[in-house]
């Protein structure tokens, strides 16, 4: 495995926007609604999102000064001189007009407008929330910190939540909001994009909860076994017990495992990987270590 080694400090600045957002992905949206001190509002998306705390609820988002020009975002203009921004959530079928409204129209200019977007008023605050996103946040902006005052540089805008506004529809039958439904889209590097639906979207069962016993105590065979990969060993650490021989003892009598046993340990092995990708993970440990 060969690797290039980057110092940040030797490429340009473009380049490195390149690396680091292709590598800091998937990024959530914030679909930003602001304005100025005349009133005037303005829309437009930011990548640099995410929540930080839950109590009390805290979003941050971050408006970059342009590497061409060094010049400030409108979005950043308006926080500071109007103290509130409503945050919107994008999902796949706002996607294209959000894309839209991330123009540089002049100042002024309403990119719900000029994107096709619904104006919904805030309870709260005064920028208007949008009407077609899934899920909107009436926040006010406690702190705006610059990282620099270059091209290039953000300035995190650090957000209060002070209200939520949720389509009803991506709510589960416990009034939950339902992963499945929301089919958000995030950003990735370049003009790619990703979306959170179908296959791309998969469970993974909690650790907190329970201590898992951990990869390096499994036997040496199974650790580097041809045939598990890092995500089955994973999903094997994180059992909680490790068997007994009698628990282990009792899958040696079934037919397929037999079978697997007589043909040898990468059948073995291939039939224990099936079985964790079924979700079987601890009979798929009880032969593994029939072998091991
Ligand atoms: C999906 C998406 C994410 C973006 N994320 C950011 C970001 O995090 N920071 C940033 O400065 N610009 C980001 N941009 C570009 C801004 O949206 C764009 O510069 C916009 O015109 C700023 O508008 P304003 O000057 O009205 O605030 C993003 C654009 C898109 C399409």
């Amino acid at each position: 495995m060969s690797i290039k080694t980057i110092d940040p400090n030797s490429i340009s600045i473009p380049d490195l926007q390149g690396y680091l957002q292709a590598a800091v992905a998937p990024r959530p949206i914030a679909f930003a609604s602001t304005l100025d001190k005349e009133g005037q509002i303005n829309l437009s998306p930011f990548s640099f999102f995410n929540m930080f705390s839950t109590n009390p609820p805290i979003l941050v988002f971050s408006p970059s000064r342009r590497v061409r020009g060094n010049s400030t975002k409108h979005t950043l203009d308006n926080v500071l001189e109007v103290a509130e921004v409503s945050i919107n959530v994008v999902n796949y079928s706002m996607v294209e007009q959000m894309s839209l409204a991330s123009t540089e129209y002049e100042k002024g200019v309403n990119e719900f407008i000029k994107a096709g977007f619904t104006q919904v008023p805030s309870t709260l605050i005064q920028p208007p929330r949008v009407g077609e996103a899934p899920v909107s946040f009436e926040c006010k902006v406690l702190q705006v910190i610059p990282t620099g005052s270059e091209g290039g540089a953000g300035n995190l805008v650090i957000c209060q939540v002070l209200l939520i506004h949720v389509q009803e529809q991506y709510l589960d039958a416990n009034g939950r909001l339902d992963t499945t439904k929301l089919d958000l889209v995030a950003r990735m590097g370049g003009n790619w994009y990703c979306r959170a639906s179908g296959d791309a979207l998969f469970e993974i069962p909690k650790p907190l909860l329970t201590k898992g016993i951990g990869v390096d105590v499994l036997p040496a065979s199974i650790r580097n076994s041809t045939v598990l990969t890092g995500n089955n060993l994973g999903r094997l650490g994180n059992l909680e017990f490790f068997p007994t021989s009698e628990e282990i003892a009792t899958l040696r009598t079934q037919t397929e495992v037999q079978a697997a046993l007589q043909q040898g340990a990468e059948a073995l092995h291939q039939l224990a990987k099936s079985w964790i990708e079924a979700g079987k993970t601890e009979e798929a440990l009880k032969i593994l270590l029939l072998e091991a």
